[in-house]
């Protein structure tokens, strides 16, 4: 299946297992992108301010829900923002109401909006220890935020600082290392037990940080955690196609107004929704893996958070496909991820039934 003669593509409907909506404007225009070739996403908190209790976070369901296209099926499974001062028993309530189905770890000031985030881990040791009572998902944001640690090096310290000595504490936990960027983070997940999972963006697997830099400063490239040395880009080919099951699909999409990227500080973050599956199934081709591919996009993350598999089936078939080098949304223009650039496979749609 993974010659230059398949023409044709039909997996399972893939989900995406991190994503930002926005609100507002831009939710309403972002969203239709996600819901085009998903089923499911795992949609980030990180609203200003963030989706801290069950409450805002049923709220802000509800307006993706009013959001969606026409008789759109997609389905936003919720995440709440984890601070401080994140109550236990909302947190279980919420998760026993089936409003949220896993909650997120940012490490203050780690990334966008993340200001209200975890000072330290510590802080939030009665809440992990519920989650780990009641099978619920941790999702983290894994790079630690202290200013002495060089930013290419905020991952790995990570693991080594915050999330060796969580798990350790809570071996039972049900931890997604999400949007990895490191051969580190690969190696760690895979020699993990079953209950630590990892996130990889169709970004992270087509640059490294040279890309940041080519011929000048790059802000459609840069998003957090930023892109690492060849080797880790690498490493994280190697991860996404091998086959196993504790790396999913979860794009980050994060997209910004383009006069926000484009600025003397500009925001971290790229929006990579509209083509996210003709992505990755360059890449995997490229990988000579596209017979890995719907395991990675529709498999492996049903599965860890116990979900039931999409019967619908994507399409995608080898045709060209024209990035746009910009779209509308919000009011302004986002500039998506691979824009002016052409792509050997197209989105065709989804077949309802399997
Ligand atoms: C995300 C955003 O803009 O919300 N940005 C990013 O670079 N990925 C936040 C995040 O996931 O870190
Ligand atoms: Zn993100």
């Amino acid at each position: 299946m993974s010659d230059q003669t398949t023409t044709r593509l039909v997996i399972r409907q893939p989900d995406d297992w991190h994503v930002h909506l926005r609100d507002g404007a831009m939710l309403a225009d972002v969203v239709p992108w996600t819901a085009r070739q998903f089923a499911r996403a795992i949609v980030m908190p990180n609203l200003s301010p963030p989706c801290a209790t069950t409450g805002e976070v049923a709220e802000y369901r509800a307006r993706i829900l009013a959001s969606l296209p026409q008789g759109s099926k997609f389905n936003p499974l919720m995440t709440l923002y984890l601070t401080d001062a994140t109550d236990p028993d909302d947190l279980e309530a919420g998760f026993a109401l089936g409003v949220l189905t896993a909650a997120k770890l940012y490490p203050a000031h780690a990334t966008t909006n993340s200001a209200h985030g975890v000072t330290n881990v510590r802080a939030i040791y009665p809440v992990l220890d519920r989650m780990q009572q009641i099978g619920m998902p941790l999702l983290v944001h894994g790079e630690v935020t202290s200013g002495e640690v060089d930013i290419f090096d905020r991952e790995a310290a990570f693991i080594e600082r915050v999330l060796t000595p969580t798990l350790r504490d809570f071996p039972a936990l049900r931890v997604v290392f999400e949007h990895i960027t490191t051969k580190d983070a690969a190696e760690f997940v895979a020699a993990a037990p079953d209950n630590v999972a990892a996130t990889i963006t169709p970004h992270h697997l087509q640059i490294n940080r040279n890309a940041i830099f080519a011929g000048g400063i790059r802000p459609h490239m840069y998003c957090l955690p930023i892109a690492k040395r060849e080797v880790h880009q690498l490493a994280l080919r190697k991860a996404a196609t091998s086959g196993s099951p504790k790396f999913f699909l979860g794009t980050d999409t994060a997209p910004h107004e383009v006069k926000t990227k484009e600025s003397a500080c500009g925001c971290a973050g790229i929006f990579n929704a509209p083509f996210a599956m003709e992505v990755y199934a360059m890449v995997f081709e490229e990988e000579g893996a596209l017979d890995r591919l719907e395991a990675f996009a529709s498999e492996n993350g049903p599965r860890f958070y116990g979900l039931p598999l999409n019967e619908a089936r994507v399409v995608l078939e080898r045709r060209e496909c024209q990035v746009p080098e910009r779209i509308a949304a919000g009011g302004g223009d986002v500039v998506p991820w691979m824009a002016g650039e052409v792509l050997p496979w197209s989105f065709v749609g989804i077949q309802p039934l399997g």
